[in-house]
C-alpha cells in the first residue's frame, strides 16, 4: 500500500481540511506503521504559483503548513514530509504527461471552471494544467491511495484516465511466447483509488451552507481555523448561520437546512459518532443549546493541535530539515517511475 497525498501551503489549515483530509493521513499512517506500506504527503508549494501569489508568503506558509501538519500528527519519522519544489520528478513528470492529457478533459474539471469564471483568456497556463501536476504527484510514487475531500475526486478521476492512457499507448503488451506461455503487459502507472471519509467529505462555510469551506473565502467568520484560539472559536460557532427551528430528532429532518446540517456533521466528525446520534441527544433543543456544545468540543479536541503549532512555526531550521529529509527520501522513491516514463516514451538521457 502506497498512501500519497498533498495540500496547498496557502493560508491556514482549516476545518474542512482537517476532518475531510487530514485526520485521514494520521489515521493511515498509524495503520500503515502496523501493516506495512509507505505514506507521503507533501505541500503543493508548485500548484501554489497557479495563481496570483507573493514569494515571501509563500516560502513561509510552506514552512507554516509543514508545521501544522505535524501538530495534526504527521510525524516525519513515519510519514515522507515534504514539498514538491525540493522534488524535481514532479515538474518533469508532469511534462511528460502533458502529451497524454487532452485539453478536452481538463476543460471539464470543475475547479478550473469555478477558478476560472468568465475570465479564462486571463488564466495562467498553471490554473489549467493544475490537474495534471495533480496526477504527476500520485503516478510518480505508484500510489494506491489517495486520502481527499470529496471536491478532490474529479481530479483523481483525471490522474486514473491518464494513467490509463499512458499505460494502454506506451507499457508493455502482454503476449504468447515460442512456447505458449503468457508473457504479461508492463504497466508504468498504477491506478490510485481516492479515499474520502463518509462522514465529513464536504464541510461547508459557517457563513452559507451552499459554499464548501475554504481557504480563499474573504470571510475569517466563514472558517474555522486549526491555530484559532478558543474565543475565536467560540465567537465563530456563536455567529454561525443557522435558523430558529429546534433540532429534529434525526438527519431527515434537517433536509433544506444546509447550515444546520453542516453544524450537526461538524459536531459528529469531531465526536466520532453518526449524526443521527448527535441528533438523538439535542432533539428538540434550539442552536442557543446547541452552538455551545458545539463549540466547547471544538475547544477541546483542537487546542492541542493548536499548542504544538504554535510550539513549532517559528522553529524554521527544524522544520527545514523536516522538509530536507522528507524531500531526499521522495526523491529517491520517485526515481524509477520518472526513468520508467522518460523510457517508455523513447526519450534518450544517457
Ligand atoms: P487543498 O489544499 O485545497 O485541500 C487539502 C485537502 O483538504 C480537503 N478539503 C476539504 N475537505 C472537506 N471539506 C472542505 N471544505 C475541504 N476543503 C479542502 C481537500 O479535498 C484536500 O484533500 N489540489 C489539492 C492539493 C493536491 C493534491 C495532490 C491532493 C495537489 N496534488 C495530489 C491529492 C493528491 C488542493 O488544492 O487541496
Amino acid at each position: 500500500m502506497r498512501v500519497v497525498s498533498g495540500i496547498q501551503p496557502t493560508g491556514n489549515l482549516h476545518l474542512g481540511n482537517y476532518l475531510g483530509a487530514i485526520r485521514n493521513w494520521v489515521r493511515m499512517q498509524d495503520e500503515l506503521v502496523t501493516t506495512g506500506g509507505e505514506c507521503l504527503f507533501f505541500l503543493a508549494d508548485l500548484h501554489a504559483i497557479s495563481q496570483p501569489h507573493v514569494p515571501a508568503e509563500l516560502a513561509a506558509n510552506t514552512r507554516e503548513m509543514a508545521a501544522a501538519l505535524v501538530a495534526c500528527g504527521i510525524d516525519p519519522a513515519k510519514s515522507i514530509l515534504f514539498n514538491q519544489a525540493q522534488v524535481p520528478a514532479h515538474a518533469e513528470l508532469q511534462w511528460l504527461l502533458n502529451g497524454t492529457a487532452r485539453m478536452g478533459w481538463l476543460n471539464r474539471m470543475t475547479q478550473w471552471k469555478d477558478k476560472a469564471g468568465k475570465n479564462r483568456e486571463g488564466q495562467s497556463v498553471a490554473l489549467f494544467t493544475y490537474p495534471v501536476l495533480q496526477a504527476a504527484d500520485v503516478l510518480l510514487y505508484q500510489a494506491t491511495h489517495v486520502p481527499v475531500g470529496e471536491d478532490q475526486k474529479q481530479h483523481l478521476e483525471l490522474a486514473r484516465d491518464i494513467a490509463q492512457a499512458f499505460n494502454s499507448a506506451f507499457g508493455t503488451k502482454g503476449f504468447t511466447d515460442s512456447q505458449g506461455h503468457e508473457v504479461p503487459g508492463r504497466d508504468i502507472f498504477t491506478q490510485p483509488d481516492p479515499i474520502i471519509p463518509p462522514e465529513a467529505a464536504r464541510i461547508m462555510s459557517l457563513r452559507d451552507g451552499s459554499a464548501k469551506m475554504s481557504k480563499s473565502d474573504p470571510s475569517e467568520m466563514s472558517r474555522i481555523n486549526l491555530a484559532d484560539d478558543a474565543d475565536t472559536i467560540m465567537q465563530k460557532v456563536r455567529k454561525a448561520k443557522t435558523d430558529p427551528e429546534p433540532l429534529p430528532s434525526e438527519m431527515a429532518g434537517l433536509e433544506g437546512r444546509t447550515e444546520a446540517a453542516n453544524l450537526v456533521g461538524i459536531y459528529a466528525a469531531m465526536a466520532g459518532m453518526k449524526p443521527d446520534a448527535v441528533l438523538a441527544q439535542f432533539a428538540g433543543q434550539g442552536f442557543g443549546a446547541f452552538k455551545p456544545a458545539l463549540g466547547e468540543l471544538l475547544v477541546e479536541q483542537l487546542a492541542p493541535i493548536a499548542a504544538r503549532f504554535n510550539a513549532l512555526r517559528h522553529d524554521g531550521e527544524a522544520l527545514d530539515a523536516i522538509l530536507a529529509q522528507g524531500s531526499a527520501r521522495a526523491r529517491h522513491l520517485a526515481a524509477p517511475t520518472l526513468a520508467a516514463a522518460y523510457a517508455a516514451l523513447g526519450l534518450v538521457r544517457g
